[in-house]
């Protein structure tokens, strides 16, 4: 039977059914070149198909090649019902925005058969599939995707995972002229209606004027419960817009784009939420997964410098905390993640893999033996650094890089871990240009004021001092039971005052 019959005696339903079993079993079977009909990708299992097995590609053309196209034929049954140019029109309105999820996408219109097929065969060669890596919680599972280009695909990528073809941007004074453009493009391309909110950059936007200031801004929106919250910038709006995103509507979904390489490896996975209080860092928050989170490395290559060093720090950590194979890598491959080299994509793979798993293991850091918490390695110091700081000059992953070096030193002087690993750690901090003591970041700081916060932050429990220290590289330990005194001994000896 000829489509046109097909449709005539069953209907178009039962056509549809059809075509998808067959597309099914073909892209079960050997690799092939498979031509689907106009309709087959508006179905949504079709096209789940085939981002599973297939790489997809729309040949875009304008209608009035369209139009030129199918002039005189007989045999398409959508079209047999009035002026096919009308027909047309209302068909690509409705499934343009949906064939612009295929994977690649290339312009088909006046050229050549052989012309397109050079073309579909270059898109085919510069294609990388992004690296995905699972984070299965007991609640909500999704997916990190890692590499260059998902900006400009975001919709496509987006879509398939989102409730509604809405989102509100949020992002940053720095990154909003850079990428926001792009990205609203990117959604729009595939049928989303984007809005964005812009804050000013830094630190100070955790806190709970912003965070009022852009729930009222986003609330005037008149946005609904399936309405998606974007983070496009670094840990701080990923921090930020995932707390309005957790707390407007009771829970609006949340995708994070993140745009630091701190915020790749680290803030973007695992939910954690939250702003600042005048009582200490992320005292205010929410538990809030993301539906996605795409890693985009080329939006790494307008990062400052100091900023992609200071997000190392936390790839560092992660080999330090559970695999010291890892941190031998990072030895070999650091400056290359650095500079944005080819390292930078499989360094961002390992950190977030890693999280991932003890996210996976541990979501709410209710281990008692550490889990989740082993994250925080380096960083009970690190946020008495910052906050001695007052949160300005010196960058979280800084602080963090020298909250390590801390760590393995009072490690090494409890008899934890051989001082050779405290110095292999401090050298290779140091080696590519991260501050690994204290003294390096050239400040007086008081021992006594750096303690006061230490005993302020969340890890403190019934006024024991807990520490995340290692007993050796990749062997990271929760101890709770640290004297108060070592420690002040230790920063002495680093240089603070008492
Ligand atoms: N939620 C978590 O699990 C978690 C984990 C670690 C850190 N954090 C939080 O992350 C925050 C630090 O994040 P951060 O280091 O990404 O800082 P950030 O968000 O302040 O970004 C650093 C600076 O770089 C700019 N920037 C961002 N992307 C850029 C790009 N591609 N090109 C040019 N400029 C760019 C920003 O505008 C900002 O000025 C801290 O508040 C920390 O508490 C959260």
């Amino acid at each position: 039977m000829s489509i046109s019959e097909i449709f005539a005696r069953f209907g178009e339903p039962a056509f549809r059914e059809g075509e998808e079993r067959v597309i099914r079993r073909l892209l079960e079977g050997p690799p092939i070149v498979l031509a689907v009909g106009g309709g087959a990708f508006m179905n949504p299992r079709t096209r789940a198909l085939c981002r599973a097995r297939a790489v997809s590609l729309w040949l875009r053309c304008a209608l009035p090649t369209l139009i030129a196209r199918v002039a005189g034929r007989t045999h398409r049954p959508l079209l047999a019902g009035g002026d096919p140019a009308a027909v047309l029109a209302r068909l690509m309105a409705e499934r343009h925005p949906v064939y612009a999820e295929a994977d690649l996408i290339v312009d088909g219109d006046d050229a050549s058969v052989e012309e397109t097929m050079e073309k579909v065969l270059a898109a085919l060669d510069a294609y990388t599939p992004p690296a995905r890596v699972p984070v299965g919680l007991a609640h909500a599972s999704y997916e990190v995707l890692i590499g260059a280009g998902l900006l400009d695909r975001a919709g496509a990528h987006l879509a398939p995972v989102l409730p509604q073809k809405r989102a509100i941007i949020v992002t940053d004074a720095e990154v909003g002229p850079l990428y926001a453009a792009r990205l609203r493009a990117a959604l729009e391309e595939t049928g989303f209606s984007v809005a964005e909110e812009r804050v000013a950059g830094g630190e100070e936007s955790k806190s709970l004027a912003t965070y009022a200031d852009l729930a009222e801004r986003i609330l005037a929106r008149g946005i609904e419960r399936r309405t998606t919250i974007i983070a496009l910038g670094g840990g701080v709006i990923g921090d930020l817009a995932g707390f309005v995103a957790a707390t407007l509507l009771r829970g609006l979904p949340f995708v994070q784009i993140p745009t630091t390489l701190l915020a790749q490896v680290d803030s973007s996975v695992g939910g954690k939420t939250g702003i600042n209080s005048r009582h200490g860092k992320n005292l205010i928050g929410a538990f809030h997964q993301p539906r996605m989170v795409l890693a985009d490395t080329s939006l790494l290559e307008t990062l400052p410098l100091r900023e992609r060093r200071a997000g190392y720090a936390e790839i560092v950590k992660a080999a330090l905390i559970g695999d010291a194979d890892f941190f031998a890598w990072c030895e070999a491959n650091g400056a290359e993640v650095i500079a944005g080299g080819a390292a930078a994509v499989e360094a961002i793979r390992r950190a977030v893999e890693f999280k991932a798993e003890v996210v996976a293991a541990d979501e709410r850091e209710e281990n008692p033996d550490g889990g989740r918490a082993l994250l925080n390695l380096g960083h009970t110091f690190g946020h008495a650094i910052e906050a001695e700081c007052g949160y300005r000059d010196v960058l979280h992953g800084e602080a963090v890089a020298v909250g390590t070096g801390l760590a393995f030193l009072l490690s090494a002087e409890l008899g934890l871990c051989p001082p050779e690993d405290a110095a292999r750690v401090i050298g290779h901090l140091g080696a590519v240009g991260l501050p690994a003591r204290l003294g390096d970041l050239h400040r007086p700081f008081s021992a006594e004021a750096l303690i006061g916060h230490m005993r302020r932050d969340k890890k403190v429990r019934d006024g024991a001092l807990t520490l995340i220290l290692a007993e050796g590289i990749g062997k990271a330990v929760l101890r709770r039971d640290i004297p108060k005194d070592r420690v002040r001994a230790l920063l002495i000896g680093e240089g603070a005052r008492s």
